[in-house]
């Protein structure tokens, strides 16, 4: 049988749909979603797992797993012996400090001989330990956020996305202690099939991730202007440019990124470019 690549995804949860996205993203066909442990895509030598996150860095690093998407938190806390090979730019979130609302403690300097309830033990020492803050560390796997309410902690360190969870737990963040998101971690042994597959997902990654990051600009110039509308547009190499119809007028087109878009955007119209369009890109290969 020829080598399939086995790759890790969370079961459920924060990073599923974002992890499923991607991978269709990538032109790999996954039947059936969670309701199976394990799938094999149709037209890509990838199988998928399905697992708790907090599990995936041991089993990327055990072999069970080749690969895995997983959030930076859980590779940083579970400090397994796997690389981390690149950031996926989906799941953001900060690991923080929280403490109930209109309560006394302020600041981390509060927390001193505190109860801090939390999911990550091995990060939260590490900082507590940083600031010179001793503390007591409550760990615990789930509902972290409801500790300072049945009295379990005076505060708690978790993940916070939408800032919903704290928002109707009547908690405020105080300190983030880490900025996270999705990342790709393979096992550190890879056979050399299975490294060349890796390449070619890849491969696959980075162009949905360059995409992701430009977009597609036609614009309508006068010709006197093109010559400084076309410094403002670098393009992949360089912009296009076609007749329109109408005399000494062009139709232009280039690629911009994502960070500096409205910037260039002004700068352009501020030069004479008229019927600017902007086109998401699927898909950008380089
Ligand atoms: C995190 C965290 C909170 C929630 C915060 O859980 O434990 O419950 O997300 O998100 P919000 O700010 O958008 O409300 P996670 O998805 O990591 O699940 P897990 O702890 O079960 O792995
Ligand atoms: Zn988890």
């Amino acid at each position: 049988m020829k080598e399939r690549l086995r790759i890790a995804v969370q079961k459920s949860g924060r990073l599923y749909d974002g992890s499923m996205k991607l991978l269709k993203e990538c032109g790999i066909e996954i039947s059936n979603g969670n309701n199976h442990l394990r799938v094999t895509a149709n037209n890509f030598p990838i199988e998928v797992f399905f697992l708790r996150d907090d599990d995936i860095p041991e089993y990327v690093q055990d072999s069970v797993a080749d690969i895995g998407f997983v959030g930076e938190n859980v590779v940083q806390e579970k400090n397994k012996e796997v690389d981390t090979i690149e950031k996926l730019g989906f799941g953001k979130c900060r690991l923080s400090i929280a403490v109930p609302k209109n309560g006394e403690l302020r600041s981390i300097a509060d927390l001193r001989d505190k109860k801090i309830a939390t999911s990550y033990p091995l990060i939260l020492t590490n900082y507590l330990k940083e600031k010179n803050i001793s503390a007591l560390i409550h760990e615990i796997s789930g509902s972290v956020e409801i500790a300072p309410k049945i009295g379990l902690a005076d505060a708690i360190c978790d993940l916070v996305s939408s800032g919903s969870t704290l928002f109707t737990n009547e908690l405020t963040e105080i300190e983030t202690i880490l900025n996270s998101e999705a990342v790709l971690i393979s096992n550190k042994k890879l056979a050399d099939e299975k490294k060349l597959i890796l390449e070619s997902l890849q491969f696959r990654l980075q162009s949905v991730k360059k995409a992701k990051n430009n977009k597609y600009v036609l614009l309508n110039a006068p010709n006197d202007k093109l010559d400084i509308i076309c410094k403002l547009l670098p393009g992949m190499k360089s912009p296009t440019i076609l007749p329109l119809a109408e005399k000494n007028w062009s139709s232009v087109h280039s690629v911009i990124n994502e960070s500096d878009f409205w910037n260039v955007i002004e700068q352009l119209k501020q030069n004479g470019a008229q019927g600017i369009l902007v086109i998401p890109i699927e898909k950008m290969i380089i």
